[in-house]
């Protein structure tokens, strides 16, 4: 398959583009580079630099790499950062998703695999959290997922798209080659590493009332290798069926609490990792946890790396490797060696943000 990666230069692109190459499909990844890295794209895939709101670019790179099915990557997704800016969040992931619809049917791809969020939950009513309970988003994050779900639905009743949308809990974890670096970093695992490596003198711990066992919030972690193979097996599917948009959870179904993974930690760090306790972080539900058995079920995912103590590993390692976290300097480098015009980066470059 002949797959365009858009947002294929993030944390979960990335690594999901190793996996596509790694299966044999033939892999273009078209990213801005706001906030993804041009060193996170592997040896192999030809990157375009590009805003997804510019649907003629992306036509005519849809049609230029005779691209078969779509992986969209390439949402804004911080949850502080859309309470403070929803407008920037409307225009990237709904009107720049919106774009990129337009720009597929413009080409005549109509396979689709969307990086959801479980943010499009809100504060669920019970947990395991499947598919069919009620959608109702806290913040503007999973507002603008959400919606871009529904434009979906539309563009498979009326234009024929074969769509999936996946909606990931909390990811976790490294590859060899790709791991976390987020600059604002927010994440609860980035950040306790960073405690680790002696880069924060501690861990903040947002709020210790919660009605959990510990009394902090209770998440869902599934390892980005595990996302990977759902995303490969998601693209395979889009390949034959009905125009649809079907929907399908991603989580490892086991709950860790903040306490937990910052002592899982300490473990496989051999550090000590202080913590401090602070009160709520606006906007945190206090128990997400997915019910992915439809997933496993009908697209034959298994999660085989979401051990707490795996993703840990992985992402202490990457962090070890990487220090500093990405050099894109060095993947600069790398292009230029290989005799890359950057012609396409230069013009998507002066392309505004739509
Ligand atoms: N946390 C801390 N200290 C920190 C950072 C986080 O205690 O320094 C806590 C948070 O309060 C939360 C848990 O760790 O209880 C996990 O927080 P993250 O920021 O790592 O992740 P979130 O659960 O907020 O976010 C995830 C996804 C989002 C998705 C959201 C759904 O990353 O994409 O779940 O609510 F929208």
């Amino acid at each position: 398959m002949r797959i365009l990666v858009v947002g294929g230069a993030g944390y979960v692109g990335s690594t999901s583009v190793e996996t596509l190459v790694r299966a044999g499909h033939h892999v273009t990844v078209y990213d801005n580079l706001t906030t993804g890295h041009r060193a996170a794209v592997i040896e192999g895939p030809r990157l375009v630099v590009g805003q997804i709101g510019d649907r003629g670019h992306l036509e005519h790179v849809l049609r230029e790499d005779r691209i078969d099915a779509v992986l969209h990557c390439a949402a804004k997704s911080l949850v502080a950062e859309s309470m403070a800016d929803p407008g920037l969040y409307y225009r990237n992931n709904v009107a720049g998703g919106v774009a990129l619809l337009e720009a597929m049917k413009g080409a005549g791809v109509t396979r689709l695999v969307f990086s959801s969020t479980a943010a499009v939950y809100g504060e669920p009513r019970r947990v395991p959290i499947a598919e069919a309970d009620r959608t109702d988003p806290i913040n503007p994050y999973g507002a603008t997922k959400l919606a871009f779900e529904g434009a979906m639905r539309w563009f498979a009743a009326s234009h024929g798209f074969r769509a999936i949308s996946l909606r990931y809990f909390n990811v976790a974890g490294a590859t060899e080659a790709n791991g976390e670096d987020h600059d604002p970093e927010t994440h609860l695992i980035p950040l306790v590493l960073n405690v680790a490596t002696g880069e924060g003198s501690h861990i903040q711990i947002f709020g210790q009332d919660y009605p959990t066992p510990d009394g902090t919030c209770i998440r869902d972690f599934v390892h980005v290798r595990d996302l990977g193979n759902a995303h490969l097996l998601a693209l395979e599917a889009t390949g034959e069926g009905d125009p649809s948009l079907e929907v399908y959870n991603l989580g490892s179904a086991a709950g860790f609490s903040v306490r937990e993974v910052v002592e899982a930690a300490r473990k496989v760090t051999g550090r000590s990792i202080p913590a401090r306790a602070l009160k709520r972080r606006v906007g945190d539900p206090p128990v997400l946890v997915a019910s992915s058995r439809r997933a496993r079920r009908e697209l034959g995912w298994t999660p085989r790396h979401s051990s707490l103590e795996q993703m840990l590993t992985d992402a202490w390692r990457w962090r070890l490797a990487h220090p500093r976290g990405y050099d894109d300097r060095v993947a600069e480098e790398r292009e230029r060696a290989s005799g890359s015009d950057g012609h396409e980066r230069g013009v998507a470059a002066s392309v505004a943000v739509s």
